[in-house]
């Protein structure tokens, strides 16, 4: 029988069971050989089953962004679950948490975007968003508006729609066919952008317009009639912290505008104060007309994510006739104690000054990191806000990466955790997006961590 009451590190081979019944996330059985089997965790720190302590340098998966340990946000979800722990957010039911979550992200998010589905996670909040897109077109006349645009290196999550949004290739095969009308562009990827071939030597655009225009050449060879949205997160994530150059989201803006193609933010890490603002574009002046979220929005404490939906497509849900209704739904959109943890964990970010915080730390970290571009193989050191990362290569000069079968981001990763680190890498690129309240002494500690680690796998 599950026993709350006993300390978990107590129960029987934690080890041998999971490797018995438990299946994980990218599941792979040698990595599950000697996992951690994480026990508890008080800010930047998160402890394992053997009580060592080891800095959380990816605040979790980027989520927890208030940092471990938070009582109140315990609190705030025993009290909704003592109140209320459920009950149907569907049409003709809500609750007052729910309501009270969507009035207050319309004063943080974009000025038209007002109005909220709650989902509990990115994914789910993609393929609302995508549905969502598809349904606007049909209901605005335009039916045959469906393809979804994406990018390289794009990550969306790993539902069949998600997933085909998603450009990291290697999400793809084993679960193929993808699904249809969903195609890929090159990510504005300062470090390896190329200009597409037949570009002449004197074209006078920027990487970044390069890059955005690479969006109006897709919509015109699909027919600009076909193309929905674009779907594009404002710092690319999980494919390794990819910053586009200042001016490349103002000139995607102005193409979606231009070819009647909705802009779909996806804001699943970047929101809630990661780079800087409440909603990421906000920095580059940019309005998506749709924008997703999860993660930061209950700091991890409970699955909740969420889609925001400008005026226009909000007016064509509310107007649609009955036959048409948007039948789109979860059981746990709106979720009263989701709901409740969110807005305990927005009152935390409001009331400690975290945003404020995360910008300093953000600088901070990044000022370190590029203390180790020095090394011959750190390609590229980059960030934005409070996400970085560092790019290992082969050859600097040429920029090459090493072979995968050289494992040196895993191997770098082995030797940061043996030096009390932990983090998730795209190949040979290591992310590091810490919590809001990691302290200056953390963030060094971090950089030094890494900066041996790469010194143990690669030379000095
Ligand atoms: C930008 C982005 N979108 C979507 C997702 C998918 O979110 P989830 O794993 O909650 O489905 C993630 C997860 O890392 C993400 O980083």
């Amino acid at each position: 029988m599950h026993d709350p009451a006993r300390p978990p590190e107590s129960r029987r081979d934690l080890v041998g069971d999971d490797r018995a019944h438990l299946i994980h996330s990218l599941h792979n059985a040698a990595e599950q050989e000697h996992p951690h089997v994480w026990q508890s965790g008080h800010g930047a720190v998160l402890v394992d089953q053997s009580g060592r302590e080891f800095l959380d340098a990816l605040a979790g998966l980027w989520n927890v962004i208030v940092g471990h340990g938070r009582a109140e946000l315990g609190e705030a979800a025993a009290a909704q679950m003592r109140r209320l722990a459920f009950a149907t957010s569907y049409a003709g039911s809500s609750n007052p948490l729910a309501i009270e979550l969507a009035d207050r992200l319309a004063d943080l998010c974009y000025p038209r975007i007002r109005r909220f589905f709650f989902t509990s996670g990115g994914a789910e909040s993609n393929e609302t968003a995508f549905k969502t897109a598809r349904y606007y077109w049909k209901l605005v006349g335009s039916p045959a508006k469906h393809k979804i645009i994406g990018r390289v290196w794009g990550y969306h999550g790993t539902t069949l729609g998600a997933m085909s949004a998603t450009g990291i290739a290697s999400y793809w095969p084993m679960f193929e066919p993808r699904a249809p009308g969903f195609l890929h562009i090159d990510s504005p990827y300062p470090y390896r952008f190329q200009p597409p071939p037949g570009t002449s030597a004197n074209d006078p655009r920027t990487p970044g317009e390069m890059a955005a225009d690479l969006l109006e050449a897709a919509i015109l060879s699909e027919g600009p009639e076909t193309v929905a949205a674009f779907v594009g997160e404002p710092v690319q994530g999980s494919g390794g912290v990819i910053v586009p150059p200042d001016d490349y989201w103002p000139r995607i803006r102005a193409i979606c505008t231009r070819y009647r193609v909705l802009l779909i933010a996806d804001e699943v890490i970047t929101a809630f104060g990661r780079i800087g603002d409440w909603f990421g574009l906000t920095r580059y002046a940019v309005e998506p007309d749709i924008v997703t979220f999860a993660k930061g929005i209950t700091s991890g404490y409970f699955p909740l994510g969420g889609v925001g939906l400008n005026d226009d497509v909000a007016a064509a849900i509310d107007s649609a006739p009955e036959e048409q209704r948007w039948m789109h739904a979860f059981t746990y959109s709106g979720h009263p104690v989701g709901c409740a943890v969110a807005l305990a964990n927005l009152d935390i970010l409001e009331r400690e000054g975290l945003l404020e915080r995360a910008r300093e730390l953000g600088d901070h970290l990044l000022r370190g990191l590029r203390s180790l571009e020095s090394h011959p193989h750190v390609g590229d050191v980059r960030g934005l806000g409070y996400m970085s990362a560092v790019e290992l290569v082969a050859v600097k000069s040429t920029k090459a990466s090493f072979p995968p079968e050289a494992k040196v981001g895993p191997r770098v990763h082995a030797e940061t955790q043996r030096r009390g680190m932990f983090t998730r890498l795209r190949g040979d690129v290591y992310n590091l997006a810490p919590c809001y309240v990691a302290t200056e002494a953390q963030l060094d500690q971090m950089v030094n961590i890494l900066g041996e680690s790469i010194e143990a796998v690669l030379g000095s």
